[in-house]
């Protein structure tokens, strides 16, 4: 059997005030695994602990107690060295959500070389990567621009070149599209499904969007430190009362179909997660009166 990309066990996060005293646990406990080539989108409240769980996976922060192993590497037993950093760092990135935050240089393509640049990669195949990764998320006619003169969606599709020049095997997005407008934000999705569709990364999609998690292949719940519940985006988004109770809502769609349910309109099928699902369960429904 192969092993999950990501396994853990309990993992436990607490950050310290600033006098080092107290302790303020943010995760309290998530097992949970992640195949390579999965699409997952991570959903909870503001504070409910999804960027301190992907500032883990990264080990930007450092668990406090439990199991993380990845990519076959468990980095909960014992020290971890630079160059075990190092491959984690290559293997897992991280898309946030501010890109102008995460641009350094002053042209597209320098600042898409930046990481390969810093893990080694020599010239020529430097100039291969920048050039394959601008391809990819369809930026290359930009890489002689200024960042700062791109779009939010375009400057957020430039953060995520400089990631897949890594050759990264997983990309976690922590609200990569919050701040962009709709059209932006499309872009990027597209992106991030093509990247997990068409080159296999596995992908965890942290999102306030219910309408981005219902593109995901399974979700994710996490609520005040703890996983609450997980599933493909049906299953999820069925359980609106379980939803709600971790302040969240269902996607509007969903809201539709589960509303014309309980007004006692028979609707068939379990598509509820998509737009085209609930349009196609509700005109079936109606077809058959
Ligand atoms: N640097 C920090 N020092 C102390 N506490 C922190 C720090 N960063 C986050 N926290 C706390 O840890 C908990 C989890 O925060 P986290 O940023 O992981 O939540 P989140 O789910 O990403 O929220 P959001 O949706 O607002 O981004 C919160 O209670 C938060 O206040
Ligand atoms: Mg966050």
């Amino acid at each position: 059997m192969t092993q999950p990309f990501i396994h853990t066990e309990n993992l436990c996060f607490s950050y310290k005030d600033s006098e080092g005293a107290g302790e303020h646990p943010a995760l309290k406990g998530i097992s949970v695994d992640i195949n390579a080539g999965e699409y997952v989108a991570v959903l909870g409240h503001n504070g409910s602990g999804k960027s301190t769980f992907a500032k883990l996976l990264n080990l930007i922060l450092e668990p406090s107690s439990g199991v993380l192993c990845i990519n076959g590497m468990n980095l909960t037993e014992g020290e971890i060295d630079d160059e075990q950093l190092m491959e984690l760092r290559r293997n897992v990135g991280m898309v946030f959500q501010n890109p102008d935050n995460q641009l350094v240089a002053t042209v597209v393509e320098e600042d898409v070389a930046f990481g390969p640049e810093n893990l080694g990669v020599p010239q020529e195949e430097l100039r291969r990567r920048v050039d394959d990764a601008l391809d990819v998320v369809g930026m290359r006619e930009y890489a002689k621009h200024e960042p700062h003169r791109l779009s939010g969606g375009q400057k957020q599709r430039v953060a995520i070149a400089g990631m897949i020049a890594m050759m990264p095997k997983c990309i976690i997005f922590d609200e990569s599209t919050a701040m962009l407008d709709p059209g932006g934000r499309r872009e990027v999705l597209d992106t991030i499904r093509m990247l997990n569709r068409e080159h296999g990364i596995t992908v965890l999609n942290i999102t306030h969007y219910m309408n981005e998690a219902a593109e995901a292949d399974r979700v994710l719940v996490i609520n005040d430190g703890l996983l609450l519940t997980q599933g493909t985006p049906n299953e999820v988004f069925s359980d609106r009362a379980l939803l709600l109770s971790a302040g969240l809502e269902v996607p509007q769609c969903s809201e539709v179909v589960l509303e014309l349910r309980e007004g006692g309109i028979a609707i068939e099928g379990e598509d509820i997660a998509s737009l085209q699902g609930c349009a196609d369960m509700i005109a079936r429904a109606y077809a058959t009166r």
